[in-house]
């Protein structure tokens, strides 16, 4: 499988440097992207490299779209016909299936992605769409490579990818924002800001690995270090008592919400 990358930033580089963790051979990638100092650091890794976007979807089975949403609809329409057998994976925040699909030559496979920001360290989760031109073997090929960044979920509806963008896209915010809250208590509490820092980080990972052993479930976690009567059972009364629960579901909706405004704002409707 010879993979493109139109774009060479932070996604796409690691993109690539899992792709290559994973054992794809360097000479079955090519990135483009018009900053030469982009492609310098992909060159190191031996990939291919080009300024010229056409050069790069010559010969690819697959091309994976890691520009930004304001620039897609110009690159896509500079781009030489593609074949229908080339797969289209877009990584672009706030793109549509509809919009790529105006882009593109009719009948294109095209899977849409929601990545999110621990992609960058290996620890991403994405949500994938793809349209009915996708064949079994090229949703394959699309689990492999954002894989190769963390792990991935199918979504069979393209309005489930604004929920996903909403859930795991921006999710990691919301946990920063309670590590920063907490942070700033632990300091009013008495704490150095060093050792607050410690504090939080250590128990946000603690809690996030102990979260993602097989078979656990948050709400029992939960359960099973509140004692009645004890200091959890004290805040988490007081976070309940001042709702939330329903200040995350109104948070959520907001950023699903905005990610259907961004998608008529950034594509080929607008
Ligand atoms: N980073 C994340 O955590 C994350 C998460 C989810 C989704 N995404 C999406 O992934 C996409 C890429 O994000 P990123 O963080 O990798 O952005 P980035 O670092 O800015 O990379 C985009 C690259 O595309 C290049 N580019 C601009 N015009 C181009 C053209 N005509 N042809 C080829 N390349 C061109 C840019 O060059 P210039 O710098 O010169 O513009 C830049 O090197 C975005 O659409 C973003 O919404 C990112």
């Amino acid at each position: 499988m010879k993979i493109a990358f139109i774009g060479a930033g932070n996604m796409a580089s690691s993109l690539i440097r899992g792709l290559q963790a994973g054992a794809v051979p360097a000479d079955d990638i090519i990135a483009a992207d018009p900053v030469q100092r982009q492609l310098a650091a992909l060159a190191d890794l031996g990939v291919q490299t080009t300024t010229d976007n056409a050069v790069a979807v010559a010969s690819a089975d697959t091309i994976v779209l890691a520009i930004k949403p304001q620039v897609t609809g110009t690159v896509l329409g500079q781009l030489p016909p593609l074949n229908s057998h080339q797969l289209v994976i877009s990584i672009v925040a706030g793109i549509d299936m509809s919009s790529l699909q105006d882009w593109l030559p009719q009948g294109q496979p095209i899977v849409r992605c929601m990545p999110n920001t621990p992609a960058l360290l290996g620890a991403g989760i994405t949500g994938l769409f793809a349209n009915r031109e996708v064949s079994a073997q090229q949703r394959e090929a699309a689990s492999q490579i954002l894989n190769s960044v963390g792990s991935s979920v199918w979504v069979a509806q393209e309005a489930q990818l604004d929920a996903v963008t909403a859930v795991s896209g921006s999710g990691p915010a919301y946990f920063f924002l309670l590590m920063e809250s907490m942070v700033a208590s632990a300091q009013r509490l008495g704490l150095d800001p060093s050792i607050s820092r410690q504090l939080v980080v250590e128990t946000a990972r603690g809690a996030a690995l102990m979260a993602c052993q097989p078979g656990a479930d948050p709400a029992t976690l939960r359960h099973n270090v509140t004692s009645p009567g004890g200091t959890t059972e004290a805040a988490l009364n007081t976070m309940q008592a001042q709702g939330l629960a329903d200040t995350v579901d109104t948070a959520l909706h907001a950023a699903r919400d905005r990610a259907e405004t961004l998608a008529v704002e950034f594509g080929s409707k607008a």
